[in-house]
């Protein structure tokens, strides 16, 4: 099994969301897993420019000038996904609004259909639920299945931070065996069935891509979800 965990703290290691990630979301917890923690700090990602190239064509052409090549790379081959931000001004950092803003076209292609997900954050007191509620939703748009949640503010004990992230180990456990049963949101149906209508008739990258994965022969998200679980068997 592969665990990615994005981390957007420029406080790298010394974050809470990292001493935390890297505390129960370690190899030893996953039976020796591949775990690859990366936080804001060692990494260098540039803006969206607002070109919609990665629309149009699939392709970024800000990629091969930083490092989002290698981000995708991890989230691509990841089967379990931690994306951790902490709150500032009521929202996740800037460095986790960019690298989404660079991913954005593959909510257009369910590109993490299937990953299991766990959302986190890192707040003095106020935001979290802002914060909580847009990474599960852009997480979900982009195909993941959000499994859990983890908030963290000044006055949350250890103890209960050792509840939670047992709750979670749990469900990740739980769903390698039984993710097939897990139910999808209103929201994945809804966004996949007006997808599907809209790039039927369409010309151009992302209609090619839903011709080339088969997309076109599922009518709901769920469906296609099974498809694609079947094939990683
Ligand atoms: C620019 C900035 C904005 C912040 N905004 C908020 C906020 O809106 N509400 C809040 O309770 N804490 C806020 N904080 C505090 C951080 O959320 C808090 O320090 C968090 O635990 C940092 O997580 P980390 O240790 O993983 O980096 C802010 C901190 C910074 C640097």
């Amino acid at each position: 099994m592969k665990v990615f965990g994005i981390i957007g703290s420029m406080n790298g290691i010394n974050s809470r969301e990292y001493q935390i990630i890297a505390k129960y979301f370690s190899a030893e917890k996953y039976k020796n897993a591949d775990v690859k923690i990366i936080t804001a700090d060692q990494l260098n990602i540039k803006y969206c420019r607002g070109c919609c190239t990665c629309f149009n064509t699939g392709v970024c052409p800000l990629d091969s000038t930083d490092d989002m090549e290698s981000i995708k790379k991890y989230l691509l081959e990841a089967d379990l996904i931690i994306v951790s931000s902490p709150v500032y001004m009521h929202q996740v950092s800037g460095f986790m609004k960019n690298v989404l803003d660079r991913i954005a076209y593959w909510t257009h292609t369910f590109h993490l259909i299937g990953k299991r997900i766990v959302v986190c954050t890192s707040t003095s007191s106020s935001g979290s639920e802002y914060v909580i509620s847009y990474l599960k939703k852009v997480m979900s748009a982009l195909g993941g299945i959000v499994l859990g949640e983890i908030i963290v503010d000044d006055m949350t004990t250890i103890e209960e931070i050792e509840e939670k992230c047992k709750y979670i180990n749990n469900m990740v456990s739980q769903s390698s065996v039984s993710l097939a049963n897990i139910s999808v949101s209103t929201f994945q149906h809804t966004l996949y069935k007006g997808l599907r209508s809209n790039l039927i008739e369409k010309e151009g990258y992302e209609h090619d891509y839903w011709l080339e994965n088969n997309m076109f022969d599922y009518f709901t998200f769920k469906e296609y979800l099974l498809y694609r679980l079947n094939l990683y068997k």
